[in-house]
């Protein structure tokens, strides 16, 4: 058979499987049963991108099923032969809604099936930082189990995404890979059916970062193709149905490589039978080019790894976590009087004599980075230093928690088996530093200090001082005290016309990106993401307009945004990604704001969840009355102080209220000198219906209510 008649064999089969089970589905529930998935604002996301309709039951599937049908042409052409695998794709979009009509089907599977709203928009940050360098979709069926896990591993490794369809799920999981959104690895699901999943997570980058209309079909494609960074690996006999999916995916611009023979068309759909070569190859094939540091430490070390927990019973060895003292310091040191590359542990290691027998290990931790070089500046130390936290997470085998003198690191048995000991962190902190700073950083040197009187003495003397100093400067730094604010550019890979400005008191809404990141990030890479903007004469200090900003962000923004007004949601607000960790919408009878975070998954008071507040706004386009933004800017002076500032927070969720209580109460005291301002919000735990939280906000005498009306 050519590949045009497998195409067409495969999708009319889905089509054909398509309308029985939608068939099936209304005659078992009826028409006006509701369809659709857990935890999304788009509905049915590839049919509703692809045409605009929103599918909410099943009788309006089979109009749905009728596009399916007519894409199909069964023309010898091979562009018409991509449409139908796309017809594919819709198919096993509604096959798999379908199965959700009975509770969540991947409830006792590994795999996990539909990926959330929230999820997507959590990858947003590590994929434009390129933390995240590409997405392979894997498939199939190993004839070489271990060469398979290899090749997990090995794009684990490498940072990547992975997701994986098919049996080859256990075989990785029996092989020893370690699988799930924190280990970047995830399982979708055994039926062919459950690679539609990522086939959403792409056509959902669009319209969440990218802000493409529903129905221009053509707009998602080229999105796809040129900033999704996706490619599919298959393993195992191929049929038409793997065929026809490899048609869709090629269709999105993601080039499909087979183990085994398949009619080829160079850039698209390729045999690599050599497994030993499949990493390789997929990645030129996609032209994801690989950043590796070569780290002498006997574990893993890579940014997939961010995310491991290591809970109790896998735990060898703990610092700090309320149980002995840890904190982490950077400074920076007279390059002339440094060794770089000099790691020392002052103090016993892990494997000391005297844990012989006990259950845990447990020592007090100091860690002192000293870096040095030309270009380093003071106002780094704390930049560098927060990477403390990213860089221990990187070892597989080791979690990091916190920062500063309430640091918390475990380590866990399997580390300690393969050899890791305490200079190993050093290594790995020394290496990061030198490799991920390289213009600021010439030399670097570690202590590592576990004696109990030393890390006392030390935190006490060296440590506390220079935090306290840091956080005076740091109180010190308002938007009115520097010149210059930056533009961060950053997200412009998924969201093109995005920009978004940093200033001291506002940082980027991703919650990542702080005013002192940007000024060091303009000294890493001067032509990079971060560029100032001298600010000048204000046109409305207290709203937040400047004619620079207006200028840099027109220009940023290739004209898509003309004018921003930094502390207002209404007027010109600043325009938001996708990637922000809270949304910040208007509840007109409380005449004030409610926030809701990313991690919080029930509804608002405001009728809506997190997803679908977030998907009222993003792809950089400006939506007055929403705003995304950083956790840290609730407890800003500068949040919407347009509108009457913190005053207006009517209600947030009871996590992130009690995360960001003292900022908050703070700086509402010293705004208007209302104390314990939190108490008055409302949460999740008193009330989420509207009438409920008006209720309990006249009982507080929230100073909302007596604001002038924010609309
Ligand atoms: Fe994206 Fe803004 Fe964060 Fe930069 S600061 S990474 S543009 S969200
Ligand atoms: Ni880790
Ligand atoms: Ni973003």
């Amino acid at each position: 058979m050519s590949l045009t008649d497998l195409i067409y064999a495969g999708s009319n089969a889905v089509a054909g499987l398509t309308e029985g089970a939608v068939n099936d589905a209304i005659e078992k529930y009826g028409a006006d049963h509701s369809v659709g998935y857990p935890d999304t604002a788009y509905f049915l996301p590839i049919i509703y991108a692809a045409t605009g309709v929103k599918i909410k039951t099943l009788g309006d599937l089979p109009a749905a099923v009728g596009i399916l049908k007519s894409l199909i042409t069964n023309k010898e052409d091979l562009g018409e032969a991509l449409n139908a695998g796309l017809a594919t794709a819709v198919g096993a979009e509604i096959i798999e809604a379908l199965r959700y009509l009975e509770g969540d089907p991947y409830a006792n599977d590994s795999g996990i099936g539909f990926v959330a709203d929230p999820i997507i928009r959590s990858l947003g940050v590590p994929l434009v930082t390129g933390d995240i360098p590409g997405i392979a979709v894997l498939l199939g069926e190993a004839s070489d189990p271990a060469a398979l896990a290899a090749i997990v591993k090995d794009y684990q490794q490498k940072g990547l995404l992975t997701f994986m369809v098919g049996n080859i799920i256990e075989q990785a999981l029996d092989a020893g890979v370690k699988m799930g959104l924190d280990y970047r690895v995830i399982p979708l699901g055994h039926e062919i059916t459950s690679v539609i999943h990522v086939v959403s997570v792409a056509i959902r980058a669009a319209l969440i970062f990218g802000g493409i209309e529903p129905g221009k079909l053509p707009e998602f494609l080229a999105y796809t193709k040129e900033r999704v960074p996706a490619f599919v690996n298959t393993f195992g006999e191929i049929n038409e149905v793997i065929v026809a999916v490899g048609a869709g995916a090629i269709a999105l611009g993601f080039p499909v490589i087979a183990d085994v023979a398949v009619p080829e068309v160079p850039g698209a759909l390729m045999t690599q039978a050599d497994l030993e070569k499949t990493v390789e190859f997929s990645l030129e094939a996609r032209e994801i080019k690989i950043k590796v540091t070569k780290i002498d430490v006997p574990v893993a070390v890579a940014s997939a790894f961010e995310g491991e927990r290591v809970r109790k019973d896998a735990m060898f060895a703990e610092f700090g976590g309320n149980k002995t003292e840890c904190w982490e310091l950077v400074t920076s040191g007279d390059p002339a009087e440094m060794e770089d590359h000099k790691i020392t542990l002052i103090g016993p290691d892990i494997d000391d004599p005297m844990f012989a027998g006990k259950d845990v290990v447990r020592l007090p931790l100091g860690i002192v980075v000293t870096v040095g070089g030309k270009a380093m500046q003071k106002d780094f130390e704390t930049v560098l230093e927060r990477r403390i936290h990213y860089f221990t997470n990187y070892i597989d085998g080791a979690m990091h928690v916190g920062q500063r003198n309430i640091a918390w690191i475990r380590l866990t048995k399997e580390a300690f088996e393969k050899g890791f000991r305490l200079k190993h962190i050093g290594e790995v902190l020394y290496a990061k530093m030198r490799s991920d700073f390289e213009k600021v950083v010439d030399k670097c040197e570690i202590t590592i200090y576990t004696n109990a009187e030393d890390v006392k003495r030390l935190g006490e003397e060296l440590v506390k001082p220079i935090y306290a100093e840091r956080d005076e400067r740091m109180g010190a730094l308002t938007d009115e005290s520097v010149d210059t604010f930056y533009t961060c550019l950053l997200c412009q890979s998924f969201a093109p016309s995005h920009v978004c400005i940093v200033t001291p008191e506002r940082l980027g809404l991703c919650g990542a990106v702080s005013w002192l990141d940007a000024k060091a990030t303009k000294e890493l890479d001067p032509e990079g993401p971060n560029q100032p903007v001298i600010k000048g004469q204000a046109i409305d200090a207290q709203t937040g307009r400047w004619e620079a900003v207006d200028k840099a962000v027109a220009s940023a923004s290739q004209g898509a945004v003309e004018k921003v007004t930094l502390y207002s949601i209404l007027e010109d607000p600043m325009t938001s990604c996708g990637c922000f960790e809270c949304i910040c919408g208007i509840m007109p009878e409380a005449n004030g704001v409610i926030i809701v975070n990313r991690e919080f998954s029930d509804i608002s008071p405001v009728g809506m969840t997190f997803g679908e507040l977030a998907s009222m706004t993003g792809g950089g386009v400006q939506t007055p009355g929403f705003m995304g933004h950083g956790r840290f800017l609730i407890g800003s002076k500068k949040f919407m102080s347009a509108e009457g500032g913190l005053s207006r927070i009517v209600w947030m969720p009871k996590e992130l209220k009690d995360d960001v209580a003292e900022r908050l109460n703070k700086a509402v005291f010293e705004m208007t000198g209302i104390e314990n301002f939190a108490d008055m919000v409302c949460d999740e735990t008193i009330a989420t219906d509207s009438e409920a939280v008006l209720e309990f906000l006249e009982s507080k005498n929230h100073p909302a209510l007596a604001m002038d009306p924010i609309m």
